[in-house]
């Protein structure tokens, strides 16, 4: 089940945080996420396993973050948790951007295989837990063609 975080999920969803990133949101990023964003969770049996921040701007969105507590990655939750969120979007974006570090593979994996592709790369954007340097890849998703879907219906 995928619903809007609240704030009661704020110690689970740090805790998923704390335990993939190693530059973690703090709680605090979290709220405010939940007051300016759209913040969506995933359950798995009650519990809280992943989460997804959206940011909606004008016409597009920018994909913030997103998760999977490290024991129910690899089940589709992933997929399934983004692909709902973009469609919960109620500014319905014309495009949707995000930022991976490059060595990302399975999120970049990820990604892919819902619709975005490379656009652009930052240069040494993001710092590492072991103090180097690594290049952001920019990639972007055209909603146009679900948008094309939905004037057919
Ligand atoms: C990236 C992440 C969200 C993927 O979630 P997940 O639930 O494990 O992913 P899914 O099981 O839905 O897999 C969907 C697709 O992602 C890709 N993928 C997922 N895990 C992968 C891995 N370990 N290696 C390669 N590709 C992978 C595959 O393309 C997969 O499709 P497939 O199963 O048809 O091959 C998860 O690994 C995670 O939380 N990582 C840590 C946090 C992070 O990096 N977030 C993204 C940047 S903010």
């Amino acid at each position: 089940m995928i619903r809007l975080m609240q704030k009661a999920d704020l110690g689970t969803v740090v805790s998923i945080e704390n335990l993939v990133q190693s530059h973690p949101w703090t709680s605090k990023q979290f709220e405010e996420s939940i007051e300016s964003y759209q913040s969506t969770v995933i359950e798995q049996q009650g519990e809280v396993v992943g989460f997804c921040i959206l940011q909606p701007v004008l016409d597009e969105a920018n994909l913030l973050l997103m998760a999977i507590h490290p024991g129910h990655q690899g089940k589709g939750l992933g997929f399934k948790l983004l692909d709902q969120s973009m469609t919960l979007l109620k500014n319905n974006p014309i495009q949707i951007f995000l930022e991976v570090r490059e060595s990302n593979l399975s999120a970049i994996a990820l990604y892919e295989k819902s619709g975005f592709h490379q656009i652009d790369l930052r240069r040494n954007y993001y710092s590492t837990a072991a103090g180097q340097r690594e290049h952001a890849i920019i990639m972007v998703k055209s909603c146009s063609d679900d948008f094309s879907q939905l004037f057919k219906s």
